[in-house]
Formats: structure tokens, sequence, C-alpha cells
């Protein structure tokens, strides 16, 4: 069966309410011209124009998401959010493990897939984030890191309906460096087999794999017709309407 490509927005920290709001509204209606479309889209903006954007959202076929969120659904938790918080809002996706989580608030594999667990059993679906360092790709660690992340990180609760996994090489994020076609497809494939091995092969065929790491309008076709390339995770790129719907566009969506 075909992987559906998922082409995903990472706002970061990015927006205020009314350029937030004029971003998914510029989104919404260049989605909505598009008509039938053969991916699905996704964007992901601060907690604090969830609601906004979901608004601005209204009508067109975008689903929206989280960039994290806490394992617990309530509780003494200052300044975290929970899934059921995410769900509430309108919330069908969530990203975990973002490797700018990974580094700015410690969060380890266990952690992720905590949160995961907990994303599941609210009826979120969630984005896991992998990828290495430049200097573990340096000392050709790039699969192991990955696959340790993999069986790290994403839990026994993981489907290919509730999961989809990022490769986001941390020295390609927001530096406008890429690996090579090859390297990704690599990476891609080796991350399909360790799949298999935790969550069965049924599972890992069907799973998607979002490529990640400075994804433009004039790379996306190349790294988006790979075999085992199913969309991709687009942090700046994902700022401009032009830019994120063009590398819908020339990713055959
Ligand atoms: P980038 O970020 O597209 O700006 O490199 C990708 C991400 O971190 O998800």
């Amino acid at each position: 069966m075909a992987r559906k490509k998922l082409i995903a927005g990472n706002w970061k920290m990015n927006g205020l309410t009314a350029d937030g709001t004029a971003l998914a509204k510029g989104i919404a209606s260049e989605v909505k011209a598009l008509g039938k479309v053969q991916c699905e889209f996704l964007v992901c903006p601060p907690f604090t124009l969830l609601a906004a954007v979901k608004k601005a959202l209204r009508g067109a076929k975008v689903a929206l998401g989280g960039q994290d969120c806490h394992f617990e659904n309530k509780g003494a938790h200052t300044g975290d959010i929970s899934p059921l918080m995410l769900t509430d809002l309108g919330c069908s996706y969530v990203i975990l493990g973002h490797s700018e989580r990974r580094a700015d608030h410690g969060e380890s594999n266990e952690l992720v897939c905590k949160k995961a667990v907990a994303a599941h059993q609210a009826g979120l679906k969630t984005v896991i984030c992998i990828g290495e360092t430049l200097a573990q790709r340096d000392a050709g660690q790039t699969i192991d890191v990955c696959s340790r992340q993999i069986l790290g990180s994403v839990p026994e609760s993981a489907t290919s309906a509730n999961t989809v996994i990022a490769y986001e090489p941390v020295w390609a994020i927001g530096t406008g460096k890429t690996p090579t076609a090859q390297d990704v497809e690599e990476v891609h494939a080796a991350v399909r087999k360790v799949l298999a091995q935790k969550l069965g092969r049924g599972n890992a065929s069907k799973m998607r794999i979002l490529y990640g790491g400075s994804v433009k309008p004039s790379n996306a076709a190349e790294f988006l017709s790979l075999p085992d390339v199913d969309g991709a995770l687009i942090g700046g790129a994902s700022l401009k309407v032009e830019d994120f719907m063009a590398i819908a566009k020339n990713s055959g969506c």
C-alpha cells in the first residue's frame, strides 16, 4: 500500500497572533485551491497560536499539531501542556523528541517514549524525531545512533496509524546543509528495518518516515522522490506560504 506523503510545518518558537494567523490563512487558501491532493498537510504552531490557527484553517484539509506535550494529562507541572489539552484545541498530531527539545530540555529517549504513550492514549498521532549530531556522523555512528533512538523513543503502542518518524540530522537543521540523497535513503531504509524488528514488518512497511533539515523548494523533489522518504518536516521554509506550498508542489502533492 502506498504511503501518503506528509508535508509538515514546524513553526518552532515563531509567530505572534497577526503573522501566525496570516500564515495559516495563506496555507489554508492554497491547500483549498489545490483541490484533491495526494498528500496530507500538517502545521505545528507554538502553543499560543493553536486556537487562532485552528480557526484560520477552517474548511481546509490541513491538520493541526503541537510541538511537544507532557506525559500526564493534568497536574502540577508548571509550564507544561498535556496531550488532552492539545486534543481539546483541535490537534490531531504532536511532534515529540525534536533535537531542540533533546538539547535544550535534556529530553531522553525514555522521556520521549513516555510522552508518546500518553499522546497515543489521548488519541494524538506522534511525529517522533531522531537524528545524529555532526560529531556522531563524522565518527560513522549515524545508523547506530538513529537505531538506538528508534528503539528507545518509539513505544510498543506505535503503529503505522498513530506514528510518523522524522529523520532530522541535527547538523542539517536550520543550517542550509543537507546530507546527500543517497545518505538520506540509506538512513531511512535502516530505520525501516529497525522499525520492522520492533513493531513488525506490517507496521514498518506502512509507517511514514519524513526527512527534515533544511528542506527547501529547490531540494524537496530530490529528497521526496526517494523510495523510503514519505514526506518532510519543515522548519524555516514552513514560515512562508510560498515556500511551504512550493515544497508540497515539487514533491508531487
Ligand atoms: P529547518 O528545520 O527546516 O529549519 O532546517 C527543520 C526542523 O527542525 O524540523
